[in-house]
């Protein structure tokens, strides 16, 4: 049997890394924060290219650019290196800076990211645009440049490594999301395999908002021969590896037939992490997960399983999200430039109307190389409404396709949102708990052990796109961690089956 299809070991680390008392997570591990590893990776010696920051000439809607879905189309959808600079600073760059007493100051970033560890790093791999000549880059947050890795077109490699992918096939830009585990094993230990694609999908919500801003089609691929990928950006796969790619905009301009050949840099870098204690389940759960041949792309690429869902006709509430033209405005970018976490929400209620609005327009799909055809979703919606106008309390199930919520069962369930939410006071305060779910048994059958990685960044997207939607309204919102079995319980016998793949709360912020 190839390795993807024993799923025994997406179970095994899936159930080791629960919480409470996950059989793979030490009790004994204790973080400290002065330890904190540094946040960005630092390439020596490399040729660098400054990304310029221009002030947009554009709004562009928010709650509009996460729910679009550009086409692929003929016609000119090659980013120069404006928008590509604007690309990469509203997904992965620094948006304030925060000083903190006896820690010193915090540069946050544009999306969410567990413990502001920021272990994902970003690459391009381009052909030549305006402004940006061909070849490998990475992108530096910090200075806000790339530093060029390779010269010339290596998109090819990636066409090949993705068993012709027709958004890589057309891209002239791919963007590359890599994880450098230790950075946030320091804190998280094991569970960070986990966190990898929640602090991806966060920001790769991001990126596919502003192409989408932009008119750029974008799609999130998940299947891709995991090794070729790794080699072109001369990782140490042992402790950093590629999760995802997003090829953006449309181009006549098709890299060759024949793949470059890719030769071993060996570039230099400050150590990766200050934290380097190599953690086994997570190579191991990252080995079984990888594809090694073009023809197991080619599988991964296949029809999602159709995942009905079952209505209730009994007790349905249809939601009611304001029309395009009667939505908050706010643009894209100022949206991304205030979001934040929410450290302390009021009591207070937020309306209907937001929340359908927030709900809906997070929920219309999202590009991907598995979910077919597009709308289609690995991912259900289970929700505990503390305090919504004209919505009673209790627990609901969300029923994207028809737009309505289905109550499972009336109640004041503050005190449970706040204990399923790891005990924290953030649940218990908000207007709404989000647990985005998964029926794992069904993603796992059908995508091997890296269904794994599709369900788990899935759901973080979606989380990036609430948390955009909530941040249009002027309303707060924070991802947060849960106990796991405790949540499937609660929701059950609805949820029975299902695993936690992702939180997030919704409110006033206090
Ligand atoms: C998936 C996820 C889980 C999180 N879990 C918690 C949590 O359990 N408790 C908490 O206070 N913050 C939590 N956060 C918020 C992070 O601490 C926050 O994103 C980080 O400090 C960066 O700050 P920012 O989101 O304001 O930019 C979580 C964020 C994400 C994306």
């Amino acid at each position: 049997m190839d390795m993807n299809n024993n799923i025994e070991t997406a179970w095994h680390y899936h159930n080791g890394t629960k919480h409470p008392n996950g059989s793979l997570l030490s009790r004994f591990h204790f973080y400290n924060s002065a330890n904190k590893p540094n946040p960005y990776k630092i390439y020596k010696d490399l040729p660098s290219i400054a990304l310029p920051i221009q002030k947009s000439e554009k709004d562009f809607s928010a709650l509009k650019a996460i729910s679009a879905n550009i086409k692929l189309k003929e016609g000119r959808q090659i980013p120069d290196l404006n928008v590509l600079a604007k690309i990469l600073y509203f997904s992965g760059g620094i948006t304030k800076t925060i000083n903190f007493p006896g820690v010193g100051d915090v540069e946050f970033r544009a999306a969410s990211c567990t413990g502001a560890l920021y272990h994902i790093e970003i690459y391009v791999v381009c052909q030549d645009v305006s402004g940006l000549e061909a070849g490998v880059y990475h992108f530096n947050p910090k200075e806000m440049k790339l530093k060029q890795l390779r010269k010339g077109d290596y998109r090819r490699v990636l066409v090949n490594a993705t068993a012709n992918d027709i958004n890589a096939e057309n891209a002239p830009v791919i963007l590359i999301y890599t994880d450098i585990f230790t950075r946030n094993t320091v804190k998280y230990q094991t569970r960070e395999y986990r966190h990898a694609f929640w602090d991806c999908g966060t920001i790769i919500a991001n990126t596919l908002a502003i192409s989408s801003a932009h008119g750029l089609a974008a799609k999130v691929i998940v299947g891709f021969v995991d090794k070729q990928v790794n080699s072109l950006l001369d990782l140490n796969s042992d402790k950093e590896v590629s999760l995802a790619l997003v090829p953006i905009g449309f181009t006549k301009n098709v890299s060759g037939k024949n793949v470059p050949e890719v030769e071993l840099l060996n570039v230099k870098t400050e150590p990766l992490s200050n934290y380097d204690i190599d953690d086994p389940e997570i190579r191991r759960m990252h080995q079984a997960s990888s594809l090694t041949s073009v023809n197991q792309v080619k599988d991964w690429q296949g029809n999602t399983p159709k995942i009905t869902i079952p209505l209730n006709v009994g007790n349905v509430i249809p939601l009611q999200p304001s029309p395009e033209n009667g939505m908050p405005q706010d643009s894209l970018e100022s949206v991304i430039i205030r979001r934040g976490s929410t450290r302390q929400f009021s009591l207070e209620s937020i309306s209907l109307q937001q929340f359908s609005t927030i709900i809906y327009y997070s929920t219309r799909g999202t590009p991907t190389d598995f979910l077919k055809p597009y709308g289609n979703s690995l991912i259900d919606l289970y929700i505990i409404i503390n305090s919504v106008t004209d919505l009673g309390s209790g627990s609901y199930f969300y029923n994207r396709e028809k737009n309505v919520l289905e109550l499972l069962r009336e109640g004041k369930f503050r005190h449970v949102a706040g204990k399923l939410g790891l005990d924290q006071a953030l649940p218990a305060d908000g207007s709404v708990s989000l647990f985005l779910m998964s029926d794992l048994n069904k993603v796992l059958k059908r995508f091997g052990n890296r269904g794994y990685r599709a369900a788990q960044l899935e759901a973080s997207i979606t989380g990036g796109k609430l948390y955009l939607g909530s941040y249009t309204h002027r309303l707060g919102a924070t991802g947060l961690t849960f106990y796991d079995d405790q949540v499937t319980e609660f929701f059950s016998p609805h949820a029975k089956g299902k695993s936690v793949m992702f939180m997030v709360i919704i409110g006033k912020k206090a």
